[in-house]
């Protein structure tokens, strides 16, 4: 069958293989005779399929032992809010302004306290990535965005923030860079670029970064959904099936 060339951002083109593995397993998933979008999330072959998704991500980026990683839904636009919520702890976050979805993710966290830009290319519209000042040590964090997915330019070399945490949308290019996950406090990503279908979002966060807020909603509170290995409330069981291929 002729496949297209999609050269969307997303969602994106998916490798044949995994497509292929898709449907073959659509009527019987190893065997249970379900396809895994009918399988219980409460069942062994879904905690398998979870619990090697985060093992194969753990080791293609290297993520350290110190971190969890999170399969949540709601996209990265639902990280603009989570993470303000869960770190900004009363204290300000700085923003690197480098695109329109570094706009979104402030004005996102302008809702929840305080935030300033410690650098900015907007005076160019975003042609290029501006310098960054060392961000305050009393800020609640520092977040980039290392891949400017509309305007087309990108922080391979991520600053050096000292003890403030760095936060990073990785949502077009984690696992195409290479980067040194152990300089971040939070990488975030919606899958459906790079990783797998749309439905899926991956929060890799520094234990340290979570259960610091009491009284958040269940549902973005990263201590809720860390305690509960990411099921909290039933996961995209497809999309972490097609991601866990993938990977
Ligand atoms: C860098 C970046 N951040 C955030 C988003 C928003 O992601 P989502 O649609 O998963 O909320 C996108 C694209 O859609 C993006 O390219």
């Amino acid at each position: 069958m002729e496949r297209a060339y999609n050269f969307s951002a997303g969602p994106a083109i998916l490798p044949v293989p995994v497509l292929e593995k898709v449907q073959k397993e659509l009527l019987s998933y190893k065997g249970s005779g379900m396809s895994v979008m009918e399988l219980s999330h409460r069942s062994d072959l879904f905690e398998e399929i979870i619990g090697d998704a985060e093992l194969l991500l753990r080791e293609l980026m290297n993520i350290p032992e110190n971190y969890k990683i999170l399969f949540l839904q709601g996209g990265a636009s639902l990280q603009f809010t989570m993470i303000p919520m869960n770190l900004m702890a009363g204290k300000k976050a700085y923003f690197v302004n480098t695109g329109s979805w570094s706009e979104k993710a402030m004005e996102e966290a302008a809702k929840i306290g305080d935030i300033e830009v410690l650098a900015s290319s907007k005076d160019k519209n975003f042609s290029y990535i501006p310098e960054i000042p060392r961000v305050p040590s009393d800020a609640a964090y520092l977040h980039i965005t290392t891949n400017n997915t509309i305007e087309g330019t990108a922080i391979f070399t991520p600053p050096e923030t000292g003890d403030v945490p760095l936060v990073a949308d990785m949502s077009s290019n984690i696992l195409s860079s290479v980067y040194d996950v152990s300089k971040f406090g939070l990488i975030y990503a919606g899958a459906q670029k790079n990783i797998g279908p749309a439905g899926l979002t991956i929060v890799i966060v520094r234990e340290d970064l979570i259960g610091n807020v009491a009284g958040l909603p269940a549902m973005l509170d990263y201590a809720v959904q860390a305690k509960n290995g990411s099921m909290y409330n039933t996961p995209a069981t497809f999309f972490d099936l097609c991601s866990k291929i993938g990977f």
